[in-house]
């Protein structure tokens, strides 16, 4: 190949991962989340969506802490607030323990102005949604979706290689 087929083969490679990145970073889709390739602490080690308090969900997604869940957390848990009309009051997403999913589900408080729901999922990134009703506020367990995210990386990382490997060839 001449060197200008080189250039050109990288620059279509180049352009091609690039426009993917910017895809992304335009409009977010939380589903679409990918952890950054950094090293795993230790095996099936995973991370959640992480907020205090939050006012509403896209504020606890957007700004959640992108770090490794603790060892001894195996699932990820969201616990929201919300008033009689619907309205979020409260949302606390973390990492957590088997026993911390112990109680999932719906409550009204005393007042019964407001309901606590509570879900726990199991998964990389797993609590995307807010538990509003019985049927969401489960404890999901599901254990296809570490496979199915781990798929974007592998047809991703050849064509990477490939940008490395074409100067030496
Ligand atoms: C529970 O909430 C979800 C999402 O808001 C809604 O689609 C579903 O119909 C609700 N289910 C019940 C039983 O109210």
């Amino acid at each position: 190949m001449l060197p200008l087929g080189h250039a050109l083969a990288v620059a279509v490679v180049q352009i091609f991962i690039f426009s993917e990145n910017r895809a992304l970073a335009k409009n977010i889709n939380f589903y679409n989340v990918r952890p950054p390739l950094d090293p795993t602490p230790f095996p099936n080690s995973f991370k959640c969506f992480t907020c205090e308090n939050a006012g509403d969900n896209y504020n606890c997604n957007r700004w959640a802490e992108d770090k490794w869940c603790p060892q001894n957390t195996q699932y990820c848990l969201t616990v929201h607030h919300f008033t009689s009309h619907g309205r979020s009051t409260s949302i606390t997403k973390k990492c957590a323990s088997r026993s911390e999913c112990h109680f999932v589900g719906c409550h009204h408080s005393r007042d019964s102005e407001h309901t606590e729901c509570r879900s726990c999922c199991e998964g990389m990134i797993c609590n995307v949604e807010l538990p509003t009703n019985h049927t969401n506020a489960v404890f999901a367990v599901m254990h296809a979706q570490r496979t199915s995210g781990s798929s974007a990386h592998t047809l991703y990382l050849p064509a990477l290689a490939w940008v490395f490997m074409l100067p030496l060839m």
